[in-house]
């Protein structure tokens, strides 16, 4: 008997702001149905001068603490690109602001937006060699482009929390993963930039032949078949790009992919990325609380995932839907979450986009602009000052 290891529980949170695609369509001089249809973005977080990574994090993840306690809570796993600081891992914030256990290990990750995979496998793999462990798996970025560029557009932010445990109540993981990495510049962001830079196109072609190299490797690895799934969660950069995904690997396996079809195994997955833009290491598990949120039941239903982070990795793994999964689902938090955030005008957008961090290590109060949960009140000292509203 193999221990059944997985996602227990699954809370995401978002910034306080967001910009529709149709203001930026029309700065831009450009066709909304470009934003809206060609890419699949209607509309994208965007983070107050009071939010970043570990605002929106602890968010994400105090609910699970609310409803699980952090009894043998033994690791935390926080997998960013935007991160807050070179050494300290952004998750030990967290103690101070919803209290984590002390005796605990507790890492940052980084591979673009594959960390919050590594930290999902990384966490089954503790749970293997000590079942009655549980692991704290957040996922949180701000996906922050130049202005005026053709990444803009596909801006967004997000964070996601996850309890890993065995015998756990949503997903339980396969044991096969599929695995490709190679050296690619298709999107990177050096230490001294606040922007990612990036090759769209190469970066579209890179994940679409990660992913089918991923799952080449499942299958080599004993894998299911593809007929088998119910759904495809993908890593969503933009919506668009799920589909064009799945649809490049129906094809890479001689299969036809008509338009019906791939609208089936994607969609549902699409309802919180579509609004809510990149989040990066967040992105393919806003994709999968969408679908367990939105489809109809998928009890003992088998689901794919898709990971891939520039550089790059890509990861595809699967699980099996656990019964009694919907009564541990947070679909109406997660929707108000959406629904709760305050739309801006473009000039406020571009303020808050040109706004760099203090450097300077002057005391600087920090606007108060959030009404989420948590904020970032100061910068003194070279320290990040944080506070529960
Ligand atoms: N109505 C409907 N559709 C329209 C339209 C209109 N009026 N005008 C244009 N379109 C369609 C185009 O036909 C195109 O569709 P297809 O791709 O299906 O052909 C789509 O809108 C986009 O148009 P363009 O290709 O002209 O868009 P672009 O060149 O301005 O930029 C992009 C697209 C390259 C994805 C750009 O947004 C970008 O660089 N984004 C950042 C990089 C990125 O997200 N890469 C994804 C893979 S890498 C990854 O996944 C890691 C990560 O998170 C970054």
């Amino acid at each position: 008997n193999t221990l059944a290891v997985g996602i227990h529980d699954l809370s995401f949170a978002t910034t306080h702001y967001a910009l529709d695609h149709a203001v930026l369509a029309e700065r831009l001089g450009v066709d909304r149905d470009k934003f809206y249809l060609g890419i699949g973005q209607e509309k994208m977080s965007v983070a107050a001068a009071d939010e970043d990574i570990v605002t929106i994090a602890a968010a994400a993840a105090a609910p699970i603490l609310e409803r699980h306690g952090t009894d043998n809570i033994r690791t935390v796993l926080l997998a960013t690109e935007t991160g807050v600081d070179q050494s300290k891992a952004a998750a030990l914030y967290l103690h101070s602001l919803i209290g984590l256990p002390n005796a605990a290990r507790v890492v940052e990750l980084k591979q673009a937006c594959y960390g919050g995979t590594a930290g999902l496998q990384f966490a089954a793999g503790l749970i293997a060699r000590d079942p009655a462990q549980r692991v704290l798996v957040i996922a949180a970025d701000i996906a922050k482009y130049e202005l005026d560029t053709p990444g803009e557009p596909t801006q967004g932010a997000a964070a996601v929390a996850m309890l890993v445990t065995a015998d756990p109540a949503i997903l339980a993981l396969d044991p096969h993963s599929g695995l490709y990495s190679a050296d690619i510049m298709d999107f990177w962001r050096p230490n001294y930039r606040s922007e990612a830079i990036v090759d769209g196109k190469t970066s579209v072609n890179a994940y679409q032949k990660a992913a089918q190299e991923a799952w080449s490797d499942y299958r080599r690895q004993g894998g299911r078949d593809l007929a088998e799934f119910a759904a495809f969660c993908y890593h969503q950069p933009f919506t668009k790009m799920a589909y064009k995904a799945h649809r490049h690997l129906l094809e890479s396996q001689g299969h036809t992919a008509d338009s019906a079809a791939i609208e089936a195994a994607i969609g549902a997955t699409t309802h919180y990325n579509r609004t809510v833009g990149n989040s990066y290491t967040a992105s393919l598990y806003l994709g999968l609380a969408a679908l367990l949120d939105h489809a109809d039941d998928l009890t003992d239903r088998a689901l794919a995932l898709i990971s891939y982070g520039s550089g790059s990795v890509a990861e595809f793994f699967s699980g099996t839907v656990v019964p009694g999964y919907r009564d541990h689902l947070r679909t109406e938090a997660n929707r108000a979450a959406i629904a709760s955030r305050e739309l801006i005008g473009y000039e406020h957008y571009r303020a808050l986009h040109e706004a760099g961090s203090p450097s300077d290590g002057a005391y600087h109060a920090m606007p108060e602009q959030t009404r989420r949960p948590f904020r970032l009140a100061a910068v003194s000292g070279h320290k990040r000052i944080y506070e529960a509203r």
